[in-house]
């Protein structure tokens, strides 16, 4: 797969809380990211460099990216990211200024979701208990439906006319699809459904479901399905112990995978990581969830979204050991009932940070 990551154990990260509650949330990971690494007697390291944009830069300089700012990005292992997004900006133009600007020009084709129920929490699913749901959802994150190809004419007038054109281009789905298979036979389970809409999608989708094919053929240990994405939702509520892997375009995996970390219990808990698997540039990890205007400085965001995104980049620095340890504390955490108001608790985002920080200071044996 993508090459190894460095041995050097000494990270630099550039945090980007970006709107809403991303200054919360990534202050609390930041945080607990700093608790582990002391509490490791200093094992890996990791020096953060703060980047202020975010809608209020977009305001002050009419963009979200100032000049040479994807150049200063290269130079990090990896970025943390809050999450963009404020009530006086078109959603479009801030997705497009700041989360997109960094995701295509950097190559983080692949963006991975994994979801399951953790222990302490419920999911709304009547019958669904931790270990009924554990998947990972991969997403083509290059081109698709966000490819930004389309556009306007006629404005205003009654014949206006817009287009949003999707394109598939066989490089892009054959390195995602290779990339999903080994994701897929990695797990124990080593299953992967492969979601399209080719019976309405005659084009770019037939292509999607002949690649999955052929890709599959280099995986005999992989077993796959396929499904269409609209029999993919009933099923993920249905039948959730029958799927493992998933593979979906940009859009489709956008909206199964939201409906993913609802089944779980709450957007609140899920990660994702926009991955450039050729480690050529830095990757980008981010909770699921977005700048959440309603609850924004009131210090009820959940925290654990985060925590499970830094457990996800420390994993793809190469920390296998620290991040099976966040994600052990952060569930002995939501296992002790120390839930925010989403997930039916009473806990503010501190106290469930300074508890995920006392476990991992028990974890390392170096406990206050
Ligand atoms: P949202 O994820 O911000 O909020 C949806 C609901 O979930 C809200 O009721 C919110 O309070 C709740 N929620 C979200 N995160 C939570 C957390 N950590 N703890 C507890 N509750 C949480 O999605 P919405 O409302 O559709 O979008 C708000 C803004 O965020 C928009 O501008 C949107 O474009 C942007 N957005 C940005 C994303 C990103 O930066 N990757 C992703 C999704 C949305
Ligand atoms: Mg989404």
């Amino acid at each position: 797969m993508s090459a190894a990551p460095s041995s050097k154990h000494e990270y630099s990260i550039a945090c980007m809380p970006a709107d809403g509650i991303g200054p919360e949330v990534i202050g609390a990971g930041v945080e607990v990211l700093k608790t582990m690494s002391e509490a490791s007697g200093g094992a890996f390291k990791f020096h953060f460099e703060d980047y202020d944009w975010s809608s209020e830069t977009y305001k002050k300089l009419g963009k979200y990216i100032p000049d040479g700012g994807l150049e200063r990005l290269k130079k990090h292992d990896a970025i943390f990211f809050g999450a963009v997004g404020a009530p006086d900006i078109p959603d479009h133009i801030s997705l497009w200024g700041l989360r997109l600007a960094i995701c295509q020009p950097l190559q983080q084709y692949a963006n991975v979701r994994p979801t399951k129920i953790l222990r302490g929490t419920e999911s709304p699913l009547r019958k669904a208990k931790t270990g009924d749901l554990d998947w990972v959802i991969i997403r083509e994150n290059s081109e698709g439906e966000y490819a930004g190809q389309g556009g306007r004419s006629h404005q205003g007038q009654p014949w206006e006319t817009s287009t949003e054109v999707s394109i598939f281009t066989r490089h892009c789905v054959e390195r995602l699809m290779r990339f999903a298979f080994e994701i897929a036979q990695k797990r124990a389970r080593k299953r992967i459904t492969v979601v399209t809409k080719s019976n309405a999608q005659r084009n770019g989708m037939v292509m999607w479901d002949e690649i999955a094919a052929h890709v599959a053929k280099e995986f005999p240990d992989v077993e796959m399905d396929k499904m269409l994405v609209d029999a993919m939702t009933c099923r993920m509520v249905l039948q959730p112990n029958s799927i493992d892997t998933i593979v979906a375009t940009n859009l489709h995996a956008d909206i199964l995978s939201d409906l993913a970390a609802a089944l779980a219990g709450s957007i609140g808990i899920a990660p994702t990581s926009n991955l450039d698997p050729t480690r050529q540039h830095p990757s980008m990890f981010e909770p699921i969830h977005g700048s959440a205007f309603d609850i924004t400085g009131k210090g009820v965001a959940n925290p654990i979204g985060t925590f499970w995104t830094a457990a996800e980049m420390l994993r793809w620095l190469g920390e296998e050991t620290a991040a099976d340890k966040l994600m052990e504390c952060i569930e002995e955490v939501c296992g002790d009932g120390i839930l925010t108001r989403d997930l039916g608790g009473t806990a503010g985002t501190k106290e469930v940070t300074e508890a995920v920080c006392e476990a991992v200071r028990k974890s390392y044996g170096s406990s206050k």
